[in-house]
C-alpha cells in the first residue's frame, strides 16, 4: 500500500506478489487491481509460465507494448510524467 500511494503522489513504482504456491496472490492481485480500477488507474496484466524460456521480463514488456499501443503520444507522455525521456 506504501507503493500504491507513492504512485498516487506521481511517482511510478511496479509491485510484486511472491509466496508459496496456491497461497493466494492471483486473488491478492486481483483485489487489488480492482480497488486501484475504482481510483482511476491503469491496470496493466501479465503472466508467466514457468518453464516457458521466454526472455526475462517478455510478460512486461508484452502488456507494456499493448498499452503504449492504445494510447495516444500525448496522454501517454503525460501520464508518465516529468520523468519521461523523449524517445526519437
Ligand atoms: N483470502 C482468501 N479467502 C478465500 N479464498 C482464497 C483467498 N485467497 C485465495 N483464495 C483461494 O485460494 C485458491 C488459490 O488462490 P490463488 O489462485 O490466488 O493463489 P496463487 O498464490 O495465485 O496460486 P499460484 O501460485 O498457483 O498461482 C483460489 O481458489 C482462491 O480463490
Ligand atoms: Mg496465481
Amino acid at each position: 500500500m506504501r507503493r500504491w500511494r507513492m504512485r498516487c503522489e506521481g511517482s511510478a513504482a511496479w509491485m510484486t506478489l511472491a509466496g508459496e504456491r496456491g497461497i493466494g496472490k492471483t486473488r491478492t492481485a486481483q483485489a487489488f487491481a480492482t480497488y486501484a480500477g475504482l481510483r482511476g488507474a491503469h491496470v496493466l496484466w501479465e503472466r508467466g509460465y514457468e518453464g516457458s524460456g521466454a526472455p526475462p521480463y517478455w510478460p512486461r514488456a508484452q502488456a507494456i507494448r499493448s498499452y503504449v499501443r492504445r494510447r495516444d503520444p500525448e496522454s501517454l507522455q503525460r501520464g508518465m510524467g516529468a520523468g519521461a525521456v523523449q524517445a526519437g
